[in-house]
């Protein structure tokens, strides 16, 4: 079915197979989902979620305990070390909620195969994870991975909105040949990438199964100040770190920097009732 209808009639599929190996600009409507979802405009019908994809690589089990997974990797959104060898690469955007209004906390974690299609199942080479800032966006700084056996290039990604599912899922380069032959490719993970003096930019928008109402965003509405106590916005909290809020103390149980929306009685799983 990927190439040719029994009525002969050329799949959505293979045109835009087509057209990436022509080095054409697939037509959005081709992509199921505009890789830039912020071009969407009011009006439109929901964006399509992004979907999930995963090869195997990912080195953290599943989990949705509490508002977000224990990524392993450390926190930081360039991957680049000293010496690192490779073609840099930026990737830079947004996520966006169901309303396609941006989030901002979500967890994104990154991993990916160095120059040479390697990854580093030891330690953190190439493994970094971030947060979305209050415009929802993010920007990853590192190189183009490698291509290993089996694969089209890639990077994997975790990512999770405050107490949401993890989606977990990759982001593809166009114009890579292996994409016609990679099973596992899906061109609705196509990101755009353009060559800016040997650097690489790339950006990609996440569309996540994250309810929201259309209107103004969040930091709009979010101007409810505590109603007494020592909890406040923009704290960077440890676990076992105390705070109090309208009256009752509560301990943290998990490093988070807090923000609107999530006081202490709104996220049990950030902190408990003292
Ligand atoms: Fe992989």
């Amino acid at each position: 079915m990927d190439h040719e209808t029994s009525t002969g009639h050329v799949t959505r599929k293979a045109v835009l197979r087509a057209a990436l190996a022509a080095g054409m600009a697939a037509p959005a409507v081709l992509m199921g989902v505009p890789a830039l979802a912020r071009t969407l405009t009011a009006g439109e019908a929901a964006p399509a979620l992004t979907p999930e994809c995963d090869d195997g690589d990912d080195p953290t089990p599943p989990q949705t305990e509490g508002p977000y997974f224990k990524p392993n990797s450390p926190l930081r959104t360039s991957l680049l070390e000293s010496g690192t060898v490779g073609v840099r690469l930026t990737v830079s955007g947004y996520v966006f909620g169901l309303a396609c209004r941006p989030i901002a906390g979500v967890l994104l974690d990154f991993w990916q195969a160095d120059t040479n299609g390697a990854y580093d199942n030891t330690g953190f080479r190439f493994r970094g994870h971030q947060f979305t800032d209050a415009q929802g966006a993010f920007k990853l700084t590192t190189i183009v991975p490698g291509l290993y056996p089996g694969r089209t290039r890639h990077i994997h990604v975790k990512l999770q909105a405050p107490g949401r599912p993890v989606l977990t899922t990759q982001l593809y380069f166009p114009n890579e040949p292996r994409n016609n032959t990679d099973t596992i490719f899906d061109p609705r993970l196509l990101m755009t990438v353009r060559d800016t003096g040997g650097v690489r930019e790339a950006a990609f928008d996440f569309v996540l199964n994250v309810p929201q109402t259309p209107g103004p965003t969040p930091t709009a509405t979010a101007t409810t100040q505590p109603p007494g106590g020592s909890w406040a916005a923009g704290t960077a909290y440890r676990a076992g770190d105390t705070a109090t809020y309208g009256g009752p103390g509560y301990v943290c149980l998990q490093a988070h920097t807090a923000q609107a929306g999530w006081e202490p009685p709104n996220v049990p799983a950030l902190w408990r009732l003292r």
